[in-house]
C-alpha cells in the first residue's frame, strides 16, 4: 500500500513546510503502509529536511529523461536524488494534455528514473470520451504497455503504477468503486504479462481521481487497488492523514 500526495503546482516555500510539518504530525510513523509528498521542485530540499528520519518518503512530480546538459528549465534524475527523492511522478494525465507528453516520452523517463533508482510513479488513464466510447481498457493497455516498454526490475517496489481516470481529477467525480475494481485487475494482468507473475502481483497500483477521506475506504478495500495518487485532499493534512488510515486498515 501506498499514499502519496501530488501537491501539483500550488505551495511555495513558506506554505510546503507549513503542510509538511503539519503532514508529520497528523500522520505520525507510518505503518505497515507507504506514504509520500510530491511537492514543487523548488520546495523539495526544504520537504526532505523535515521528512527525514519521519519515514515518510519524498518524490517529485516530473522530470528530464537526460541526465544533465542544455535543457533549460529542466531538472534530471541525478538532481532529485540528490534532494533525497524516492519517487518521481511520470506521465501524469496534466503532463500528456497540457505539455504534450506521450507514452514514448513517459517510457524513456521511466528507464532512466529506474537507472538512477527512482522509483517511477507511472500514470495511466483514459478520457471522458475514450470512457463513453468504450475504449478506457485499451487506451490505458497501450499506454501501461508502451510506458513500461523495455523495463527491467529485480522487484515489484522499483514501479508503481497509478491509474487516474482523466474526467475524475480535480473534477470532485470519483470513479465508482467497481470502476476502479475492473480497471485494476485489467492492469494486474497486464502488469503480471509484462513482467512475471511474482512481480506483476506485487507493484502497487495506485487509484487517483477526488479521492477524499469520505471515499478512501471503499476504494483501498477493493482487491487490486494498493494505494491512492491524491490531489486536491493532500494538500489538507488532516484529510491526507485520514486517507493514510483508510490505507493502513486496508492493509
Ligand atoms: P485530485 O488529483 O485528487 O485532486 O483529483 C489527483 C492528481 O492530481 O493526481
Amino acid at each position: 500500500m501506498l499514499v502519496a500526495g501530488n501537491w501539483i503546482m500550488i505551495l511555495d516555500l513558506a506554505s510546503a513546510r507549513q503542510l509538511t510539518s503539519g503532514v508529520v504530525s497528523a500522520v505520525g510513523t507510518p505503518k505497515g503502509t507507504g506514504v509520500a509528498l510530491c511537492p514543487p521542485f523548488v520546495d523539495l530540499d526544504a520537504t526532505y529536511s523535515l521528512l527525514h528520519g519521519t519515514g515518510i518518503r519524498l518524490g517529485a512530480q516530473n522530470m528530464h529523461e537526460q541526465d544533465s546538459g542544455a535543457f533549460t528549465g529542466e531538472i534530471s534524475a541525478p538532481m532529485l536524488r540528490a534532494v533525497g527523492c524516492h519517487y518521481v511522478i511520470l506521465g501524469h494525465s496534466e503532463r500528456r494534455q497540457l505539455f504534450g507528453e506521450t507514452n514514448e516520452s513517459v517510457n524513456k523517463k521511466a528507464l532512466q528514473a529506474l537507472s538512477h533508482r527512482l522509483v517511477p510513479i507511472v500514470c495511466v488513464g483514459e478520457s471522458l470520451e475514450q470512457r463513453d466510447a468504450d475504449r478506457h481498457n485499451m487506451v490505458v493497455e497501450e499506454q501501461v504497455r508502451a510506458g513500461l516498454a523495455n523495463l527491467e526490475v529485480s522487484s515489484s517496489s522499483e514501479i508503481v503504477v497509478a491509474y487516474e481516470p482523466v474526467w475524475a481529477i480535480g473534477t470532485g467525480r470519483t470513479a465508482t468503486p467497481d470502476q476502479v475494481q475492473d480497471m485494476h485487475g485489467h492492469i494486474r494482468s497486464l502488469l503480471q504479462d509484462i513482467f512475471n507473475e511474482a512481480i506483476g502481483s506485487g507493484i502497487d497500483i495506485l487509484y487517483g481521481g477526488s479521492v477524499k477521506p469520505g471515499n478512501a475506504a471503499e476504494l483501498f478495500q477493493r482487491p487490486n487497488v494498493d494505494g491512492g495518487l491524491i490531489g486536491g485532499a493532500a494538500l489538507n493534512a488532516e484529510d491526507f492523514a485520514a486517507i493514510v488510515r483508510c490505507a493502513e486498515e486496508a492493509a
